[in-house]
Formats: structure tokens, sequence, C-alpha cells
């Protein structure tokens, strides 16, 4: 089977708007901890009549509950796993302590089924931030385990009931609500584009439409929680602008001057828009656009206007030396169309049919996967410029863990002006990408795809800051 995201957009355009934005829950318990439960949980994700589907959730619904800190406060979470596989919980975009990084395997033991893990750490960045599981992420993610996390201003810029989480995934429907488990492991998706759905939900629901007043200013946090697929969005045809990318907010907001824009998995963008009148998101990829969420906009006599002159005061981080900076090349290489590559797994180059047996397909300077050493090895506080070469015939999206770094060039061209601050950035084929960031945070950290097929396939790899 040949997958055309286009098609598959258009395969479902019935045009119609149907359901509510579910608000996601807020998880606190008395002790001020939040209780987090992975397991397997019903939900319907397809029409109103269809079966509902079988997925693996954060308490019981996908995406799990909003977890909600402001800027600077500890968050704890008690997290059970209730499924029958070990997991441990990623949270994406933290500048976080090393240990409570959530990484099978790197970072922690994986959390066995029926055991229990606090997470304890702080929240150092205001943003939108997001968490997954992170053990065989390329099946459990797929499933259902992911959820919001968010950061408040220590004063809050928005009002909290114009602030809205979107979190964006695209499911693999085998038939009528019946998730498509049979194609996960599918190792010809794996060195194509990753593994892409036909079914796209926001908080959970297909084509969510939402009533909200007129003359409000509105904050729309967007989240990419998909495998592999990249949402193509154009702020520009709902009035918004553009206020942060990955968690990290601009001090100006920002009119995108092209389109349109990518968000790749992981990413996230945080929108802001003066609700005129009845508006729509939609995925703009294919020939028709693909409406994602409505917005229905009325007059309300009880609600008190809001400022539209909004600014968020951007988090300080640690500005990289570029005269010091120490240069590290990576170079992707692999996947289908790639030619033949040598492929280093595991200390051992990859010969015949070890390629199928060992499912791996892609590799960074010609090692898949993580191997015994470092990528590269940082001094704290040491400014790190790293110059991605994508020599495949595909896109990614390349995680930094526990930093966020400025992309300082594309192909020799500035791009971004303001270099914004990210945590996943995109790179076409054949394009080069010079990224900087100042390796202050102590620890084992990856450096991966965040198409989690490819990450699973090779393109995934570790740094350590001592
Ligand atoms: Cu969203 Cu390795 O992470
Ligand atoms: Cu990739």
């Amino acid at each position: 089977m040949k997958i055309s995201r286009r098609r598959l957009l258009a395969g479902f355009s019935c045009g119609v708007l149907t359901s509510q934005l579910p608000s996601l829950s807020l998880a606190e318990s008395e002790d001020g901890m939040f209780d987090l439960v992975a397991g397997p949980s019903r939900q319907r994700l397809y029409l109103p009549d269809a079966p509902s589907s079988d997925l693996w959730t954060y308490n019981g619904y996908a995406p799990g509950p909003e977890i909600r800190v402001k800027k600077g406060e500890r968050v704890q979470v008690r997290f059970t796993n209730k499924l029958e596989e070990p997991t441990s919980v990623h949270w994406h975009g933290i500048r976080i302590e090393n240990s409570m990084d959530g990484v099978s395997g790197l970072t922690q033991e994986p959390v066995e089924p029926g055991d229990t893990f606090v997470y304890d750490f702080v929240a150092p960045d205001a943003g939108t931030f997001w968490y997954h599981a992170h053990n065989k992420s390329w099946n459990q993610v797929a499933r259902g385990l992911y959820g919001p996390l968010i950061v408040d201003e220590v004063e809050p810029v928005f009002e909290r009931s114009n602030d809205i989480t979107l979190v964006l995934d695209d499911w693999r429907l085998a038939g009528e609500g019946v998730l498509d488990v049979a194609s996960l492991g599918s190792m010809m998706e794996w060195a194509h584009g990753g593994r892409l759905g036909n079914w796209l939900t926001v908080n959970g629901q297909s084509r969510p439409v939402t009533a909200r007043v007129r003359g409000q200013t509105y904050r729309l946090r967007l989240i990419n929680a998909a495998n592999a697929r990249v949402f193509e969005i154009d702020p520009n045809r709902f009035g918004a602008t553009l206020i942060g990318f990955d968690g990290q907010s601009f001090t100006e907001p920002a009119k995108l001057d092209y389109a349109p824009l990518m968000l790749g998995p992981a990413q996230r963008v945080d929108l802001m828009v003066v609700a005129k009148s009845d508006f729509t998101i939609e995925e703009v990829s294919g020939d028709t656009p693909y409406p994602i969420a409505g917005f229905s906009v009325s007059d309300s006599e009880t609600t008190e206007a809001s400022r539209s002159d909004k600014k968020l005061q951007p988090n300080v981080l640690p500005s990289a030396d570029l005269a010091k900076a120490r240069r590290i090349r990576l170079q992707m290489t692999g996947g289908a169309m790639g030619g033949m590559i040598d492929i280093i797994y595991k200390g051992k180059k990859l010969q015949g049919d070890d390629f199928r047996t060992a499912r791996q397909a892609w590799a960074f300077n010609g090692v898949a996967n993580l191997a015994e050493e470092p990528f590269f090895e940082a001094r704290q506080g040491e400014t790190i410029l790293v110059e991605t070469v994508n020599r495949t015939a595909w896109v990614h999206a390349m995680h930094v863990h526990g930093h966020h770094f400025q992309i300082l060039n594309r192909s020799g061209s500035d791009v971004d002006e303001g270099k914004p601050w990210r945590d996943t950035f995109l790179i076409g084929p054949d394009q080069t990408t010079e990224i900087a960031f100042v390796a202050d945070n102590p620890g084992k950290w990856l450096f991966h795809c965040h198409m989690l097929e490819h990450a699973a396939a090779g393109m995934n790899t570790w740094f350590q800051v001592t």
C-alpha cells in the first residue's frame, strides 16, 4: 500500500464540523502531586455511531490530562504503569534535570508493569510543552500515550478561558474506529516517511467546534502529537499571529510572511487571534484545505472585553557564544531512495539480512541508534554548534533533549528572523541546518528524529554534558 498524505486527507472531506472541542481534564491530588496512570482504555475517535477504539492512554483519555503549573514551580507526578509492557514518561521541551527526563534505558530504568515512579522537577520556562511515553515511542505514542504540559506565565497574560490547548494527532484506522495495529512495526514505513494516519483529531475529537466570544483575544496552543505527520497550517487564513514556538514565546507577535507554517512532529506553535467572526483552522497540504477545528463566534454581554495588545515576556535562555562555539557535524543518511549505505549498529557493520533483522535503516555519521560512546561530549557551559546535513530523500524533525537551541541558518540563508528558540527543527532533503546552544545541563541527552519510526530505525543518538 502506498500512502499519500494528500489522498488520505482528501478521503475524509465530508466538510462538516460536528463535535465539541473537549477541554482536557486537569489532575491534581490532595497531596499536591499529579496522578498519572498509563493503561489500556476505549475511546470514541471516529464518528459518533462508530465503535470506539482500543487505545493506551494516560488517565483514560488521549490526550492525557492537561498538567498546568506556573513558571518556576515544582512539578510532581506520581506515575503508575498499568500497561502490560514497560514505559516511562518524557517531558518534552522542559529544560529538566537529567534523571527526570524519562528516557527508558538512558536516564532511567523503564517503569515495569504495576510499578510507580515519581517524576519531580521544576518547570523553568513559561510556554507550551507536552509529555509522552519514551519507551518504544513509535508504538506507545501512536496508541495514545501523550498529553499537554502547560506552564503559565507568573502573571498570566491571557484570561484562562481564552487560553486554548489543541493537541493534534493523526490516527491510523483500519476500519470504523478500529486502530490499525498491524501496521505499527511496518519496516517499509520506517524506511519511508514514517507511519502516517488517516484520521485527524484535536483533543481526541474529529473536527471539533467551540463557541467563542466576539472581540476576545485568544491564545491557541497547537501541539503536534503525531508520530510522523507534518501539519501544514496557514495562520493568515484566519487572521492569527505567531507568539511562540516550542514553548518559547516571542518578544513581539509575528505575522507569518511565508506560507504555510510547517508544524513537524513534537513541534508546538502558539497563535494569537482576535475573534471577529467564525474561523477555522485548516490543514492546507492537500488540494482543498482540510478543516481541523472550528470556532463559532458570537456576541456576549457578560464577558468583559479583552485587550488585543498582549505581549508575552520571553524566557531567559543562555545565549550562545558563537565565537567560541565547537562545531559538530551530523550527516543523515539512509532510508528509501537513499542508496546503499554502510551502517554500524551496536558496534558492528550491518550486512545483507542484518538490516532487516536489526530493523535499522538510517544513520547519523554512519552509526544507527545509540552507541556506547556519546555522539559528542560537551563541557558544561560550552557553546555547541551542530551542522546537520540531510543526505536522505525525506524530511526529518530533529529534537534535542534538555536544551533549547537557536537556528542559525538553513542551507546558507538566514531564516526565521530573530532566531527563535526551538527544541525541534524540521530539515528537508538536501538541506543543511545549523543550530547553536549552550550545553548547560549536565547529563546524558538524546538527539533524535521525532518521526518516531525514524528514531526507532536508527535516527537516534546521544550526547553528554559534563
Ligand atoms: Cu518528544 Cu525524545 O522526545
Ligand atoms: Cu526522520
